[in-house]
């Protein structure tokens, strides 16, 4: 057959509110303009993140009851550490409260004033933990994954030539480590080939630098990977994993993506040392190093999700359910980052409506129409994100100007996403009346969570 279906069926229901146009435009301007700041009840379909929104299966709430609360040694914790070191082959595997909870451990330690960390693309909490300890968070995209229009198939993967000219102009004793994004969300959750992740080791091997993955959309990665790239086609998706990090000598992973989980995170790496160090830091600020900063409960549900996630019947539908969406734009001449990636599509806001400058955000614009329009809430990836002042307090951009409607895991259904489609092409073909926004209030850090905003 060729409708691909939902590989699932609905057992337990969320009613959504309705809100009328009228009401949002008061729930917007109340919330300065900034999505983050709306609650959650006053959205129709809520695409802000894929973080922490995936629908649990009724086998993972079932670990949720069985879940092993004991303090030290807990059961859950030996069936979450058994399910990490299948996929990725590590050695020390850390349970965190989340991703960037891993990211703050690591870079507290290997990070500090003069170092720098070299990546495809940092995600923005790795790039504040990386800053935060005073380190260089340093992006080295190829190219094509710079350029929305261009048609690759792995547009996530690292310039290993910049590397290589980076390690050499920068000095190896000043990096600690270099890092992967799979996959690469800021740059529109393109993927990362197993041919990079292989060239980028060399380069390390050359240097005799370590080599971590953010693995957040693991999963996702491994399913492009065996349906693009030559030699993988007959492959598991588990034995694409395993073989991805096998080439790496540790990771930090959001259990909030591609573990199918509301909350949790690991840290794994093969190195005994910088494991105990890590550890160290873990019982100080998160708690012993069988629980981390998790219930028993959690690790139950995150062992029972990295299972479902390898499930190609799963991750077939996931990778088709957010192309569909792509497709049904890509048809009304939407501009979006093609091709569509793993986990969100990416509208492309500069060429969306290049009558606003990108000192007035196009993306905001756009993320703020989107909502008005139809109570779809989608998240500005461009300067309010990304920017930066120079010395004359001027806007530096952001490479892009995206907005990104990332899919919650078995979350929506079919007519939830063609909802969505109606409202971005009612948007887009009304395009000239969006006006640019200034920031009336930012915060130093993570500026875009709490920004707030005003028509120019
Ligand atoms: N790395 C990547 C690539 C991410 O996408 C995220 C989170 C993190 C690290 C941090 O993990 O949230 O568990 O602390 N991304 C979310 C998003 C927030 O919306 O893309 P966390």
């Amino acid at each position: 057959m060729k409708t691909i279906i939902e590989p699932f069926r609905i057992k337990a229901v969320e009613p959504i509110k309705f809100t009328t146009a009228s009401e949002r435009e008061h729930i917007l301007a109340d919330a300065g303009y900034n999505p983050f700041l709306i609650k959650a009840e006053d959205i129709i379909i809520d695409l802000l993140t894929d973080s922490g929104t995936s629908a649990m299966s009724a086998k993972q709430w079932a670990g949720i009851m069985d879940g092993d609360e004991s303090y030290a040694g807990s059961r859950s914790f030996y069936r979450f550490e058994e399910m990490v070191k299948l996929i990725t082959g590590m050695k020390y595997v850390i349970p965190t409260h989340q991703g960037r909870a891993a990211e703050k451990i690591l870079f507290s330690i290997v990070g500090q004033e003069g170092k720098f960390i070299p990546n495809n693309t940092h995600f923005d909490t790795t790039r504040a933990n990386i800053e935060f300890s005073g380190a260089n968070a340093v992006d080295l995209l190829n190219e094509d994954g710079k350029r929305p229009e261009v048609i690759a198939d792995f547009k996530g993967n690292m310039d290993v030539e910049k590397l290589r000219e980076f390690i050499e102009a920068t000095g190896v004793e000043h990096i600690p480590m270099v890092m992967i994004t799979v996959t690469n969300n800021s740059g529109g959750g393109q993927p990362v080939s197993m041919q990079n992740v292989k060239d980028v080791r060399a380069v390390c091997d050359q240097y005799g630098l370590p080599l971590f993955i953010d693995a957040c959309r693991f999963a996702e990665n491994a399913y492009f990977i065996k349906k693009r790239e030559q030699g993988y086609a007959d492959r598991s998706i588990l034995s694409i994993c395993q073989e991805m990090f096998s080439y790496a000598d540790g990771m930090t992973m959001s259990a909030k993506k591609d573990a199918l989980v509301n909350i949790g995170g690991f840290l794994a790496m093969n190195n005994e040392n910088l494991a105990m160090q890590c550890r160290n830091v873990l019982i100080v600020t998160e708690g012993f190093p069988t629980y981390g900063g998790l219930a028993g409960r959690d690790l139950e549900a995150i062992a029972q999700g990295l299972e479902e996630i390898l499930d190609e019947d799963y991750l077939h539908y996931r990778i088709r359910s957010v192309e569909y969406l792509g497709d049904k734009l890509i048809e009304a001449g939407v501009p979006l980052m093609r091709p569509t990636g793993g986990h969100a599509i990416y509208l492309d806001a500069k060429t969306f409506c290049p009558h606003i400058p990108v000192e007035q955000y196009p993306g905001q614009s756009v993320a703020i129409a989107l909502y008005q329009k139809g109570g779809v809430r989608a998240c500005e990836i461009g300067s309010v994100m990304f920017g930066k002042y120079d010395e004359n307090g001027q806007l530096v951009p952001a490479a892009m100007e995206l907005v990104r409607l990332a899919i919650p895991r078995r979350v929506y259904t079919q007519s939830h996403i063609d909802y969505v489609a109606e409202v971005i092409i009612e948007v887009f073909q009304e395009r000239e009346k969006l006006r640019g926004v200034k920031l009336t209030y930012e915060a130093p850090m993570l500026r875009h969570f709490t920004a707030r905003f005003a028509f120019v």
